[in-house]
């Protein structure tokens, strides 16, 4: 592995995608992103996936892509899926892949920001908002624990977000967030 790479975890919603798509081209780079790692590996979509050989495999498949960004990434923005940190072998090996950052996002900005989603299969639930409460309080610690630094994204725009990470890690100094 070359350069450290940065990479963001946190909730669905929390807006790993997009934040992580500002920081990609401050940095010149395309974004990398494990669910579309997957989909491309698999053939599928993460809801074709989940129906089809279901989430233990998806699991399987995530920790494959992710051991192998070992490899591959050098000095590149990963964005995860909300999932990938619950399982300790993959703490492990994001640690060693760089700088991990977390996006704390609240129950009601996912509510709002996912209402109506249909694609992920974890989230098409009778009650949506007591499973994102729920999973919330269970996962938050273990996100904690994951990363680096927490950032918190309630309220504020992706580029704000981003330039806030840009400042609290030596990536690139010299870029500029673009507007
Ligand atoms: C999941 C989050 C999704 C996707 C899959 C499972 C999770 O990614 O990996 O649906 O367990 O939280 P996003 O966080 O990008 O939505």
């Amino acid at each position: 592995m070359g350069e450290q790479n940065i990479i963001l975890i946190g909730y669905m919603g929390a807006g790993k995608t997009s934040v992580g798509e500002m920081l990609a081209r401050y940095a010149g780079k395309t974004l990398i992103d494990t669910d579309w790692l997957i989909e491309a590996a698999a053939g599928m979509d993460i809801p074709r996936i989940f129906e089809t050989v279901g989430e233990a495999e998806f699991r399987r498949l995530e920790t494959e892509v992710l051991t192998g960004l070992l490899d591959t990434a050098d000095g590149d923005i990963i964005s995860t899926g909300g999932g990938l940190p619950l399982r300790e072998e993959n703490r492990g090996i994001l640690k060693k892949l760089g700088t991990v950052i977390y996006l704390q996002v609240e129950p009601q900005t996912v509510l709002e920001r996912l209402k109506g989603d249909q694609t992920r299969p974890l989230l098409q639930a009778e009650d949506v908002e007591a499973r994102v409460k729920s999973m919330l309080a269970e996962r938050g610690p273990i996100y904690g624990s994951a990363a680096h630094r927490t950032v918190s994204v309630d309220g504020r725009t992706p580029e704000e977000i981003a330039g806030e990470i840009i400042g609290m890690t030596d990536y690139k100094k010299s870029g500029r967030i673009p507007g």
